[in-house]
């Protein structure tokens, strides 16, 4: 990923993506201009302290919520020429999103929870084959509030993944869980990178996990102060904090 740079391989472009919040007082500019590419199965992590707007970033590419400026291009399409339908179907099927507190379904099992992310897909992964990937098999038939919080991020990686999307956001997935199991998700994460080649954009505070990554940006004050490609992406297993 670089600023400003342009190729025939770019799945996601941002350009001058600018967004505030509040009125009066409370008004605040949480992204001030932000533009960046992502190339096809690239993973970016982004840095920042609390507050630097990553959630807000990723909720615009994600179509959760909009920008005030700029244009977000994917493969090309503008988000912003994209009909109502047309967004929908992008969201459902190309994107997969995993959030630092799973978002389960609470009275849907294991092996239910995966399915209904296969179900948005037209080109689904196959559940039997993703429980076995993430080592979840043996806990098919729990609900969520009978796993650990390792395996319930594990399940809503299962979620995201089994549609086969273009592109992962992650954020924070591992900003709720300790230290080993938070490693064991990463190396989760960057088994379905090399695996599937799947994009991915990660956000983090924590300034160690961006070695894992192809390209390392740092959002502060609503802005990216840097952005260095990493040549030797180091293994999630090596990662210390
Ligand atoms: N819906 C919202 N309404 C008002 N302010 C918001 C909203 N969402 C985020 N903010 C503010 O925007 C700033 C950036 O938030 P966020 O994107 O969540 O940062 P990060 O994920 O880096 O911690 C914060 O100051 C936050 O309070
Ligand atoms: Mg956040």
């Amino acid at each position: 990923m670089e600023e400003g740079k342009r190729t025939k391989d770019m799945i996601l472009e941002l350009k001058d993506i600018r967004k505030a919040y509040g009125k009066g007082d409370s008004y605040v500019e949480v992204l001030r201009g932000i533009s960046l590419g992502v190339e096809k199965g690239e993973f970016c992590v982004l840095l920042g302290p609390s507050g630097s707007g990553k959630s807000t970033l990723l909720n615009i590419i994600g179509g959760i919520d909009t920008a005030d400026s700029g244009e977000i291009l994917i493969d090309g399409d503008r988000m912003s020429a994209m009909k109502e339908k047309q967004l929908t179907r992008y969201r459902r099927q190309h994107l997969g999103y995993i959030f630092q507190m799973y978002n389960l379904i609470p009275n849907l099992t294991v092996r239910e929870n995966i399915e209904v992310g296969a179900w948005l897909s037209r080109d689904p992964l196959d559940v039997e084959e993703i429980l076995h990937t993430l080592g979840l098999y043996d806990h098919r038939d729990k609900l969520p509030n009978q796993l650990s919080g390792g395996q319930q991020q594990r399940t809503s990686i299962g979620r995201a993944i089994v549609k086969n999307p273009d592109i992962l956001l992650c954020d924070e997935p591992t900003g709720a869980l300790d230290y080993n199991t938070s490693k064991e998700i990463l190396q989760l994460i960057e088994r379905i990178s090399l695996q599937y080649r799947t994009t991915i954009v990660m956000v983090t505070h924590n300034e160690a996990i961006g070695a894992m990554a192809d390209t390392i940006i740092r959002l502060r004050d609503g802005k990216i102060r840097d952005c260095i490609h990493n040549a030797a992406r180091v293994p999630a297993e090596d990662l210390e904090w």
